[in-house]
């Protein structure tokens, strides 16, 4: 969840830290901090509290100057919001600082420990018992990295640390234990970079060399040595990412958010580019490691996700029973990991995650590893966890990076990559013959367009229904079938960026209860293309209008039933029913959006929430 970048070369380490921490600062932002090392003025430590803009003051005010340096923005997880809980977190000689990403698990009984042996902790961090532990092994080892292997050791939980140390200004030293948010080395010209994440050094370099869990490098200006924990060398070749600095800025838009919602028309060419032939009325999924024959073996599927991931799941079971006749479970991947799962033989885990490096999910594909059972990954993050460990091989969404914490294009291409991974399986499984794939080719590349279109006609209604309705406290997203998954994440898009209590409903359920919710005051979002289900979601809107709730219905175009029976209806191109939700979510989206900015409210960095969730 915490944003970490580390810096050695010939630059102002402070600039370049700062830099990377900005590029970061989606991934969490109570606090933030820098620590520079420099000959003359020793190892300054810059911390405030607040979002990433309050550290640049301070440091505008107390420069820090020094080409050594590591920098941290915190999103709180043991200790409040407060400046002594800040990272860089010292050790009790002054001499060494720490900054982490993660939990450490076992940070109470080592604190015991370390007070018990005299040493006096600033803060209520995890981190601050790090930096005495590396610090009191350096006492005996009289080195960085032997103590940094003998602290880590210790710890228990999975951890990102980078430490620097003022008797020792040639090199950091960085770690990785476990699935918390990775660490990746960017190898610059007589510089070299460390950050949790991509979009902080994309800036400076594209050779990246990703740590994998229970590695440790060693990090100096003219490169890293990497090794075990242990100790035993390691050798990796750096990986180039095709993303550009510019991929990652925000451009002419508002919000990282917007920016993103207005990608989605090329994202989903780019999610298609290269896997479909229309001719042939083939699929090709270039990394999936599974060929026909072992996708003809595959009997049952555990789709495992988080958030609006997850909402993807629900969809890929629907694709992949729909289309290949594969039978699909979904869970939440918090749950998954710990229910004990009974997967049997000829089972494939499919994972969902944008990042890459949610903590659940990389759990649950190490579950199915432990079950013997093969994971694929449809994922966003180019080089990440999830993309490295699932044996079956990443599906990439190749939608760019995407930093509004409220996930959008990376959840349509989510779609159209499950309902790719599902052709393919249908092809292998002979469920699908080449000329009906074609017809499913065809739907896919007029998505595009289509989603351009919703996106155009969308954006001023939305705003007048932002006008409209952004004094509501609650809200209501009812959908049926295919749909239903789609107001579940219309839901959550709503309440994550703009704090109404959203919830999104199975429309069939609204007689169970929720109906008990409406009146005039609740807005109630009714998706309702025209589909095998769509009389069923119009005697939904007539029971809602009944009771004097207000209507906003997302319809196909052209359909004037609808829109005599709905109090405003926004309107989507026709598609094939199980790629309609791709075009019926984006005006969820930019629902959410605009009701957001009608209420002030910090779209791309909500409250208490990061777009990488790499803890518990
Ligand atoms: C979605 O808008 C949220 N940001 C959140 O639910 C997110 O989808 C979830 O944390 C999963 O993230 P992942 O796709 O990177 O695994």
């Amino acid at each position: 969840m915490c944003g970490i970048v580390g810096y050695i070369g010939p630059r102002e380490a402070s600039e370049v830290v700062i830099g990377g921490l900005q590029r970061l600062e989606y991934r969490g932002y109570d606090s933030a901090g820098i620590a520079v090392y420099d000959p003359e003025a020793g190892l300054q430590l810059r911390r405030s509290v607040g979002k990433l803009g309050s550290l640049v003051a301070r440091v505008a005010r107390e420069p820090a100057q020094g080409h050594l340096g590591i920098g941290h923005t915190r999103w709180a997880t043991h200790g409040g919001v407060t400046e002594e809980n800040a990272h860089p977190h010292r050790d009790a000689s002054g001499a060494i600082v720490v900054i982490q990403n993660g939990i450490v698990e076992n940070y109470l009984e080592l604190k015991a420990r370390l007070a018990a042996e005299g040493y006096s902790f600033q803060s209520q961090t995890d981190t601050e018992v790090i930096a005495h532990l590396v610090g009191h092994y350096y006492r005996l080892e009289g080195g960085l990295e032997p103590a940094m292997r003998r602290a880590l050791a210790e710890l228990r939980g999975g951890n990102a640390v980078v430490a620097i140390c003022a008797h020792e200004p040639g090199h950091l030293v960085a770690a990785r234990l476990g699935n918390a948010g990775g660490v990746v080395l960017g190898l610059g010209q007589g510089e070299t970079f460390v950050a949790s994440d991509v979009p902080a050094i994309l800036d400076h370099t594209r050779d990246l060399v990703f740590l994998e869990d229970r590695e440790l490098a060693v990090v100096s200006a003219a490169g890293a040595r990497i090794s075990t924990l242990a100790g035993e060398p390691v050798s990796r070749a750096p990986v180039s990412i095709p993303w550009d600095p510019v991929a990652a800025a925000k451009g002419d838009y508002k919000h990282f958010m917007q920016k993103e919602i207005h990608e989605q028309p090329r994202a989903l060419m780019d999610v298609l580019r290269g896997r479909i032939d229309q001719d042939g009325g083939q699929v090709h999924l270039e990394d999936l490691r599974l060929d026909d024959a072992a996708l003809r073996r595959v009997e049952r599927i555990y789709a495992v996700a988080c958030g609006t991931a997850w909402h993807a799941a629900l969809l890929a079971k629907f694709m992949v029973e729909g289309l290949a006749r594969v039978r699909v479970e979904v869970d939440y991947a918090s749950e998954f990991r710990y229910r004990q799962p009974v997967l049997g033989a000829d089972a494939l885990l499919l994972a969902i995650t944008q990042s890459g490096e949610t903590v659940d999910t990389l759990a649950a594909m190490e579950e199915a590893r432990a079950q013997g059972v093969p994971s694929v990954a449809i994922v966003n993050a180019i080089g990440s966890q999830a993309a490295r460990v699932a044996d079956a091989g990443p599906v990439y969404l190749h939608a760019g990076p995407e930093i509004g914490v409220a996930s959008t294009k990376a959840f349509t291409s989510m779609l159209v990559a499950s309902y790719l991974l599902a052709l393919r399986l249908g092809q292998a499984r002979g469920t699908l013959a080449p000329a009906q794939v074609r017809e499913h080719l065809q739907a896919l590349v007029e998505l595009p367009g289509k989603a351009a279109l919703v996106i155009e006609r969308a954006t001023p209604l939305c705003e007048e229904l932002a006008e409209r309705y952004h004094r509501a406290s609650d809200a209501l997203f009812l959908g049926r079938q295919f749909n239903y998954p789609i107001a579940l994440e219309g839901a959550l898009k709503l309440k994550e960026i703009s704090y109404i209590h959203a919830e999104g409903y199975p429309a069939g359920e609204m007689k169970h209860g929720p109906i008990a919710l409406i009146d005039e005051a609740m807005p109630v979002v009714c998706i309702a293309p025209r589909d095998g289900i769509y009389e069923k979601m119009l005697s939904n809107i007539e029971q809602v209008r009944a009771r004097h709730g207000q209507v906003i219905a997302v319809g196909t175009e052209g359909d004037e039933l609808l829109a005599a029976k709905a109090d405003h209806v926004i309107v989507v191109p026709a598609t094939l029913p199980l790629l309609q939700p791709v075009l019926t979510a984006i005006p969820l989206q930019i629902f959410a959006y605009a009701m957001a900015l009608r209420r002030g409210c910090d779209v791309d960095q909500p409250r208490n929430l990061a777009k990488s969730v790499t803890v518990e």
